[in-house]
C-alpha cells in the first residue's frame, strides 16, 4: 500500500458491487467527481529553498482544537457496509491519528458509543429533518454525548442521482439502519421501488425548505459551534458567517450532488478571501495526495477532510486501516512541507501557489 490509490483498489476487490457503487459514485456524468482531483493536478507548487526544515510539524488547530495533522475525517454514511465494526472502528482510527472525526447523522452505529470509542474530539454532522422535534432531539443527544461541534450539511435538499445506485436499487442489508434516528422512527431506509433507497429516504425525511433562518434556529437550540458544510460561493460563505457559523466547509459533497458544480479547490481562494478572517475555512473533495493538502492550505484552508479514502482504509483493515490511511497521507504532507521549505503549517502561504 504505497498510496491512497492502492487502498482504493484493495477496497474495491473486497466490497460487493452495491456497497462499492454507493461509496465510489458521483452524481450523473461524474464530471465534478473527477474535476475535484483534476483541478489539484493543474496547480503547481512553487517551493522555496535554503530554509532549515530539519525540524518540522504538521500540527495545527481547527476551531481552536489542536490536531496532529491538518487532515480530518469527513462525514460519510453507513460504515458497516465497509466493516462489521463500522463507525466505532473509524473513531478508533481517527483517534489513533490524533485528529477529529466528523460523524454522519446517517451512521449505522449510535453516536454515544462512537464518541466513547475516541479520545479525540468528535464533531456531529447534522442533517435537518422535516421533523424539527426529532432534529432537536438529535442535537441534544450530540451535546450530551460530548460532540464538540455541529457540521450542518446544506447541499442536500434532495439526493443527487448516482446512477449506479439507481441501477442497483441501493438499500441497506437487513439488520443495518440509520441508528441515530431509531427513537424517532426514521431508522429504516425505504425498500426502493424505482430509485436508490437512500434517495427515497432523503426525499421522505429531510427538509427541502431550509433557508439561512434555519441556521439561526439551529444556533438558538445549541451551545455548540456550528460549521456550515457544502459551500462553493463567496456570497454564501459570507451569509454563513453573518448567521453566526464559526466555520465553513468548502465542499460539493465529493461530486455526489450537483454534477458540473465547480471543483472545490477552484473556488477556495475567493471564499478564503471573503471570510478567512472571520471563520475557519475547511475544504474537502478529491484530496488524495499530501501535495493536495498543501495546495488547499496555501489557498487559505485551515484544514481539509477526506471522505472515500477513509472508507477504503476501513474496508481493508478496520480501525488500523483508517489510522494507516491518515498516517500515510500525513507523511506525504510532512515530506512536501520539507520540499516546499515550510517547516510548520503556518509557513504554508499563498506564495507557494501564486508566486
Ligand atoms: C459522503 N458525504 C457525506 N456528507 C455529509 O455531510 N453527510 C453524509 O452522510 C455523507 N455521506 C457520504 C457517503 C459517502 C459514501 C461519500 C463518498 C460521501 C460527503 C463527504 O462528507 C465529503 O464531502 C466527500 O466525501 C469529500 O470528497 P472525497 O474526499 O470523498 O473525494
Ligand atoms: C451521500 C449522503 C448520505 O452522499 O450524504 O450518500
Amino acid at each position: 500500500m504505497l498510496n491512497l490509490r492502492d487502498w482504493e483498489e484493495a477496497a474495491r476487490a473486497r466490497l460487493d458491487s452495491m456497497a462499492w457503487g454507493y461509496y465510489a459514485s458521483g452524481a450523473r456524468d461524474q464530471i465534478t467527481l473527477s474535476e475535484n482531483q483534476a483541478a489539484f493536478r493543474r496547480i503547481a507548487l512553487h517551493y522555496k529553498v535554503m530554509v532549515d526544515v530539519s525540524k518540522r510539524s504538521t500540527a495545527t488547530t481547527v476551531l481552536g482544537t489542536p490536531v496532529s495533522t491538518p487532515i480530518l475525517v469527513a462525514p460519510t454514511a453507513f460504515h458497516k457496509l465497509a466493516h462489521p465494526e463500522g463507525e466505532i472502528a473509524t473513531a478508533k482510527g481517527a483517534s489513533a491519528a490524533d485528529t477529529v472525526m466528523v460523524l454522519s447523522t446517517l451512521s449505522n452505529t449510535d453516536m454515544e458509543p462512537v464518541v466513547a470509542a475516541s479520545n479525540r474530539p468528535v464533531w456531529f454532522q447534522l442533517y435537518i429533518y422535516k421533523d424539527r422535534g426529532a432534529t432537536r432531539a438529535l442535537v441534544e443527544r450530540a451535546e450530551a454525548a460530548g460532540c464538540e461541534a455541529l457540521v450542518v450539511t446544506v447541499d442536500a435538499p434532495l439526493l443527487g442521482t448516482r446512477e449506479q445506485d439507481v441501477k442497483n436499487r441501493f438499500r441497506l442489508p437487513d439488520g443495518l439502519g440509520v441508528r441515530n434516528m431509531q427513537a424517532a422512527g426514521y431508522d429504516a431506509m425505504d425498500t426502493p421501488s424505482m430509485d436508490s433507497g437512500l434517495a427515497e429516504y432523503v426525499k421522505r425525511c429531510l427538509d427541502q425548505a431550509l433557508t439561512w433562518a434555519d441556521i439561526d434556529w439551529l444556533r438558538s437550540i445549541t451551545r455548540l459551534p456550528v460549521i456550515v458544510k457544502g459551500i462553493v460561493r463567496a456570497d454564501d460563505a459570507r451569509r454563513a458567517a453573518d448567521h453566526g457559523a464559526q466555520g465553513v466547509v468548502v465542499s460539493n459533497h465529493g461530486g455526489r450532488q450537483l454534477d458540473t458544480s465547480p471543483a472545490t479547490i477552484s473556488v477556495l481562494p475567493a471564499i478564503a478571501d471573503a471570510v478567512g478572517d472571520r471563520v475557519d475555512v475547511l475544504l474537502d473533495g478529491g484530496i488524495r495526495r499530501g501535495t493536495d493538502v498543501i495546495k488547499a492550505l496555501a489557498y487559505g484552508a485551515k484544514a481539509v477532510l477526506i471522505g472515500r479514502p477513509i472508507l477504503w482504509g476501513l474496508t481493508v483493515d478496520g480501525a488500523d486501516g483508517v489510522a494507516r490511511v491518515l498516517a500515510q497521507l500525513t507523511g506525504e504532507v510532512d515530506q512536501a512541507m520539507a520540499l516546499c521549505g515550510c517547516p510548520t503549517i503556518a509557513d504554508i502561504g499563498r506564495d507557494l501557489v501564486v508566486p
